[in-house]
């Protein structure tokens, strides 16, 4: 057998098999993730657009980046990853679904309580008054401060409802996704490079408390060694063969 079909006869066997994914989950779908060759970090500084400093310094910047993302996403629609994880839920093989991904293509499949660790592009946020509003307000052509969208209610600052660097990470996914991580015997990580923290460290605690691993990624990761079973292939063709090995 094959590591894909190992895999497969491996989520087969688990109690509780876990999935972890990241951007590269997302490609095929269209979306560019960030740190690859064709990656949206090639081109952006992330620093000096997706944090809080560049929210507060450079809106127009900020605002004009997030409506390009929100027309790219308009578009996206699930690919066999996303179709391939919901039906591997479905059916009980995976027990907990956790992404870095804010497009909402997961739950467009059909997976259910997803543990979003970077929030989503869903909504957005006044950071005055805290009144979430869908995020088509804050979808707006910016091309100079005066464009900028402001809460309907108190006119305060607005931001997608996404964790951006110099941001904490949601307290509920963290305790979701460490209590699952903790109770896996399996752990898939899916089109991520890892290099984010604190998400990044969830492999290793999955490692340390006994579970398997298992890495399909186009690129090497810092968990690689780790891994049971390492797939450098494209994870649509992968998680496809899993589910028509089990079934599915
Ligand atoms: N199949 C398998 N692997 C893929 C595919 C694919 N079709 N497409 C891309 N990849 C791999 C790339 O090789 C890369 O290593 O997916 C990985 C994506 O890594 P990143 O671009 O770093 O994305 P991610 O790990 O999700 O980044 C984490 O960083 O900028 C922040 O908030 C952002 O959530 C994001 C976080
Ligand atoms: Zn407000």
């Amino acid at each position: 057998m094959d590591a894909v079909q190992q895999l497969a006869e491996a989520l087969r066997a688990s109690k509780y098999a876990v999935v972890l994914t990241g951007a590269g989950a997302s490609t095929e779908s269209g979306l560019p993730d960030f740190r690859s060759k064709a990656g949206l970090w090639q081109q952006v500084d992330p620093m000096k657009i997706l944090s809080m400093t560049a929210l507060r310094r450079t809106p127009v910047a900020f605002y004009q980046f997030y409506h390009q993302r929100l027309t790219h996403l308009r578009d996206a629609k699930p690919n066999p990853v996303h179709i391939g994880l919901a039906a591997l839920q479905q059916a009980g093989y995976v027990k907990c679904l956790i992404t870095q991904n804010i497009d909402g293509l997961h739950q467009a499949a059909g997976s259910t309580d997803v543990v979003e660790m970077h929030g989503s592009l869903r909504e957005c946020v006044c950071l005055d008054c805290g009144r979430r509003y869908p995020s088509d307000l804050i979808d707006v052509e910016v091309n100079t401060e005066a464009d900028i969208p402001h809460c309907p209610e108190c006119r305060g600052v607005l931001k997608p409802s996404v964790v951006l660097f110099e941001e904490a990470l949601p307290v509920d996914a963290i305790e979701r996704a460490v209590a699952a991580t903790e109770q896996s015997d399996l752990f898939v990580v899916i089109g991520s490079s890892l290099e984010v923290g604190p998400v990044n460290q969830l492999p290793a605690l999955a490692v340390h408390g006994g579970a398997d691993l298992a890495i399909i990624n186009l690129d090497s990761t810092y968990m690689d060694r780790h891994a049971r079973w390492l797939i450098r292939e494209k994870a649509g063709a992968v998680v496809t063969q899993i589910c028509q090995h089990l079934g599915l």
